[in-house]
């Protein structure tokens, strides 16, 4: 008996369907979880808060996809490595602090000279670090070229509302 045309390609699209759905059952399933929580305890250490800014950097804020540390060349985004004494220098009569302060909380502000535009802004969603998750960065910021002298209690313009509203 002659088998008519369609019906084989009906067979073969339903058993390509069918291998498919096979392989991909195969592939073990990874559930992806939001970002782990970083708990801030409000007696930590300035140490503990470089600890805590690196691995924000990291993670939930993202700014490894983009900075590199320690990295020279044709470079998309500056380089982190020294920030905490190039902060200081970038735009005259601002602190260092409020230097990094700016460039993440209103990073449009000031374009750091050779690179364009397009550090999104941190502070709001879908990344929306908290006041104390940016002290901790800007302590890790600081970390890299000079001493991190901020605490949980530093206020600059960004975060004069003390304290934390969550
Ligand atoms: C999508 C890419 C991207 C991400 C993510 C990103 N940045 Fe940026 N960043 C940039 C770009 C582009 C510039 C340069 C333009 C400018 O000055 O705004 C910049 C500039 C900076 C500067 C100024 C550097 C200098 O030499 O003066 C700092 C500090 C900085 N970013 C820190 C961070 C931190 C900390 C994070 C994570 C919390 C982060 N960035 C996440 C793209 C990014």
């Amino acid at each position: 008996m002659k088998i008519p045309a369609e019906i084989k390609i009906v067979a073969l699209v339903v058993g390509t369907c069918a291998f498919y759905t096979y392989v991909g059952q195969l592939v073990p399933q990874k559930e992806v979880q939001p970002p782990a929580e970083v708990l801030i305890s409000s007696d930590i250490t300035t140490e503990e808060m470089i600890a805590i800014g690196e691995e924000i950097a990291q993670g939930k804020g993202l700014c490894l996809t983009c900075h590199t540390v320690g990295e020279s060349g044709a470079l998309r985004f500056p380089d982190l490595a020294g920030i905490g004494s190039s902060c200081t220098t970038r735009i005259p009569d601002k602190s260092g602090l409020e230097y990094l302060a700016q460039s993440l909380y209103e990073p449009d502000i000031y374009i750091v000279p050779g690179f364009n535009p397009g550090m999104p802004n941190i502070a709001r969603p879908p990344i929306g670090l908290t006041n104390d998750e940016m002290l901790c960065v800007i302590a890790w910021l600081q970390s890299m070229g000079s001493e991190a002298t901020v605490t949980l209690e530093t206020r600059h313009s960004y975060n004069t509302d003390a304290p934390e509203a969550e």
